[in-house]
């Protein structure tokens, strides 16, 4: 994934393997963590998409995706968060964050599908993130 986003990567193989070690080790350790989107007729896997604690705490998570450039647009990421986000609600949390650029229209938009709403901004050396909530019903 990767490399077939613009600009490509500089890391190494090594490298990645290693990340995604660190990666499975946190998921095994909290609880939580990213799976693989894989197609249904396809067979083929185009992406992550699942619950991290990133800019959050482990009590109210954020929701977090990413796929293969070849698959956008195709309503995949809206299909695997409104999973995410459902099973979370089914687990007994209250609250799902989310933080994203002001210029990433395409993650707004998924968000905006399944039902999170603008809280606040911070500006950093980035430029403006946005801090979205999705509250259970
Ligand atoms: C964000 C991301 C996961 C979306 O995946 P996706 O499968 O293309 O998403 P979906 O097809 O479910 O929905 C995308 C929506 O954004 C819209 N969209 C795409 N480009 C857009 C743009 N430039 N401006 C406004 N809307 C845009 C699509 O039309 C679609 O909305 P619609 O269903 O109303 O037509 C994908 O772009 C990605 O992997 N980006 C890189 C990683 C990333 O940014 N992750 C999120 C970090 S916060």
């Amino acid at each position: 994934m990767l490399s077939e986003y613009q600009g490509g990567t500089t890391a190494t193989l090594v490298d990645i393997r290693e990340s995604l070690v660190r990666q499975r080790g946190q998921a095994l350790a909290d609880g939580i963590g990213l799976l693989s989107i894989q197609r249904r007729v396809e067979g083929d896997r185009i992406g992550h998409c699942g619950l991290i604690v990133g800019r959050g705490h482990f009590e109210e998570q954020e929701i977090a995706y990413e796929l293969l450039p070849r698959v956008h647009s195709f309503g995949n990421a809206t299909e695997a968060a409104r999973a995410v986000v459902e099973a979370a609600f089914d687990t007994g949390r209250r609250r799902i964050w989310s933080t994203v650029r002001a210029c990433n229209k395409p993650s707004l938009r998924v968000l905006e599908k399944i039902g999170f709403h603008p809280d606040h901004s911070v500006i950093d050396e980035r430029g403006e993130l946005i801090y979205l909530v999705r509250n259970a019903l």
